[in-house]
């Protein structure tokens, strides 16, 4: 039986990039909770091993987030599915480039921004746009949405996007009951920062910045989005909780 205020029986949650890494820890959170979970992503076959782990009738719900039929196609899947949206983590994300501005690409740039940032807009305008009084989004950002990180513009551009679209956001649907608010992670070992968190040197000189002395993993980052996807946190919006181990405290 759970608490309440972390209740989240009867409600269905989206959760973006849920096959693996941070979504899939989400994912997990909220189906303990009691959501019904439909998880999202592009490789059908991951999401469906993910949704087997699940209780209350989770499901994979395939689609490339920064396609825009592809996100309509998704909102019509999981209203036929499960006939309502509640809950909607918008956590894909993609960070391919570690290099400066001079030999980042245009075409670099807008694959970032066109799943960080448009994936994002596609994702609440469609499927948050379907929800009823008492929806929450939560948009997984970063601490790159707060503050600069070397050799990461087109994904601190998209992070600090995300950061002020969820705030613009907050206020346009706040009367409509929708809340929308950022979960900005540190550094988590997942596949998107593995080669930096295995790296001989780097990983020290990363680490040392990190006031907790450790990088976080996945499930580090379930909590927080359970808080702002439940009542917990209902008088709550426009906000961002930042969870990096007392990185940007720093
Ligand atoms: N790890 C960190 O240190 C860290 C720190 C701050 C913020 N974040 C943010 O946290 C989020 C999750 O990151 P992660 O570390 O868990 O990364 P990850 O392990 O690389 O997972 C990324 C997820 O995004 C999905 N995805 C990527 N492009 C997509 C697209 N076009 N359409 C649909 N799904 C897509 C992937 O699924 P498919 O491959 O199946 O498409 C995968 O499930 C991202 O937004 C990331 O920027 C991560």
């Amino acid at each position: 039986m759970s608490n309440a205020l972390f209740d989240l029986t009867g409600k269905v949650a989206v959760v973006t990039g849920a096959g693996r890494g941070i979504g899939r820890a989400i994912a997990g959170a909220l189906a303990e909770a009691g959501a019904r979970v439909a998880l999202v992503g592009r490789d059908a076959a991951r999401l469906a091993e993910a949704a087997r782990q699940l209780p209350h009738g989770a499901f994979a719900a395939a689609a490339d987030i920064a396609d825009e039929a592809a996100v309509i196609g998704l909102r019509d899947v999981v209203l036929g599915r499960a006939g309502r949206i509640d809950v909607l983590v918008n956590n894909a994300g993609v960070n391919p480039i570690y290099a400066g501005i001079e030999k980042t690409s245009l075409a670099d740039w807008q694959n970032i921004i066109g799943v960080n940032l448009s994936g994002v807009f596609l994702c609440c305008k469609y499927l948050g746009g379907a929800m009823g009084e008492g929806g929450a989004i939560v948009n997984v950002s970063s601490v790159a949405g707060h503050v600069g990180l070397r050799r990461s513009v087109p994904y601190c551009a998209s992070k600090g996007g995300v950061e002020l679209m969820s705030k613009a956001l907050a206020l346009d649907w706040a009367k409509r009951g929708v809340r929308v608010n950022c979960l900005a992670p540190g550094y988590v070992d997942t596949d998107l920062t593995h080669g930096l968190i295995t790296h001989d040197t780097l990983a020290e000189t990363y680490r040392a910045h990190i006031p907790m002395g450790r990088f976080g993993v996945p499930r580090d980052m379930a909590g927080a989005a359970l808080f702002l996807a439940s009542p917990a946190s209902a008088y709550m919006t426009g906000q961002s909780l930042i969870v990096d181990g007392g990185w940007t405290a720093d």
